[in-house]
Parts: C-alpha cells; structure tokens; sequence
C-alpha cells in the first residue's frame, strides 16, 4: 500500500465532514462521458450530492441499491440498468472496514448483493471512507451475509462452528428484508485472517447470497478523510 496526502488540514472536521471530503475528492476519478458506478451509504450520498454538480458531464450512474437510485433520480442524473452497461470504468462506493491491501467488509447499509454486482463489472474500485475504517485485519465491525430466508437457521449454525455468532437483522421490528428480497445475518465474533479464502469458502455455502468480504473485488484506491486531510491509498 502506498499513500498520498492532500494539503488540506482537516483537523477540526466531524465525521460527516470528513465524508463531505472525500465524497467530493471522488469526483477526480469520475471520467467525463462515461456511465460511473455509485455505491449506497452516507458517504456515497456525499459523493452524489458532488456528483450532480458535474451531471452534465456524465452520461449517468449504475447504482447499487434503490435508496442511491432514488437520490440519483432526485438530483438529475441517469440511472441504467448494469445488464445495458457491459463494462465500467470506476465504481465508487464506501465500506465498513478497509485493510491494507484493499480488502473490504461491507453491508452495514444492507446492499452489499448490488454492490458486489457492480463492482464486478468495473475496472477500478474507489473506496472512499474516513478514516476509523481502516484496519490492520478486517472482522471487527459485524459481517453482513445475505441469505435466502429458509437457510437461516442452517446458516447461523455453521458460522457458530467458525466461532461466529450470527444474528438476523431487524428493522422495525421485523426480519429487514433487502432489495433483493431476502434476509440479513450480521456475524460478531470472528476472525477473518484469510478474506480471501473465508470469501470463498462462506460463498459456497447453500442459502448464501452474498458474504460481505470484498477480497476478490478489493478496492484498487481508497480516498481516506483523516486530520491532516484526504489521504490517497493505492493497493
Ligand atoms: C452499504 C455499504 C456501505 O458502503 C458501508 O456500510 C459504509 O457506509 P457509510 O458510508 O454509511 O459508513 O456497504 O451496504
């Protein structure tokens, strides 16, 4: 990992300011005429706030996740279905941890499914994130794993063998249900020393839709909000 820093003394700056920062640093990698990929998250919504002040620049956004595609819409911008966009060129978006080569956990916003879509069909991943997402390892902030509803409990079962403690995640009082329309386990508890192979290995198992490791789409740059500024990371 290598590393740059803006001059932009950013000492005094909440957390939500230090997203506004790298929200609008993104832009940098937006590439005039093209259709950019755009994440979910409160940093993104920073990021998609910026974007709308080059939306004449673009020809539009793939997006992650209906609450992006609302606030894109809202703002002026295109949004394309990714199965009429073969390639992309940058896909923007945030995460919940970030370690030093790149490798993400993400999901907290309940997307990582669509996220790990359009990551896949970009060429280069920007992650943009202030700076308490950055770990030496990553599994401290509970893993999201997308699941289909009738393998839950199988589910919760292998990732207690793993020494992980799997819980569905709620909201309003009942089982939140995704875009995609199936449920979410949020797992305390383990040690992801290997993203790679715990991706590959949780992946395969049956009722999993998505793990929400990104070890085979890792970020290519992330944007960093700290006190001395937006630090460039590049892996
Ligand atoms: C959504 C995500 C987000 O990128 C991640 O949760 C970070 O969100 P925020 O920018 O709000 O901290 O993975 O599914």
């Amino acid at each position: 990992m290598t590393h740059s820093t803006s001059p932009n003394p950013a000492a005094t700056l909440t957390q939500d300011q230090l997203k506004t920062l790298v929200g609008q640093a993104a832009l940098q990698y937006v590439v005039p005429g093209a259709i950019v990929g755009v994440g979910t998250g409160s940093t993104v919504n920073k990021f998609i706030d910026a974007l709308a002040t080059m939306k004449d620049q673009i020809k539009g956004a793939v997006s992650s996740s209906v609450a992006s595609t609302e606030r894109l819409q809202a703002l002026g911008i295109a949004v394309f279905d990714t199965n009429d966009v073969p390639r992309l060129a940058v896909y923007i978006d945030g995460a919940d941890e970030i370690d030093g080569h790149g490798c993400m956990v993400k999901g907290g916003g309940a997307a990582l499914t669509r996220e790990k879509i359009v990551a896949a069909q970009s060429d280069r991943f920007v992650c943009i994130a202030d700076e308490s997402k950055l770990v030496k390892a990553l599994g401290s902030f509970p893993l999201p794993v997308e699941v289909i509803p009738m393998a839950v409990q199988r589910i919760i079962a292998q990732f207690a063998a793993k020494g992980g403690n799997a819980k569905i995640r709620f909201k309003d009082g009942k089982p939140l249900v995704t875009d995609n329309g199936q449920y979410l386990l949020d797992v305390t508890g383990l040690q992801i020393s290997d993203p790679l192979a715990f991706e590959a290995e949780v992946s395969q198992w049956p009722g999993v839709v998505t793990v929400g490791v990104f070890a085979f789409q890792p970020a290519q740059v992330c944007l960093l909000g700290t006190a001395s500024g937006v630090k460039t990371l590049t892996f």
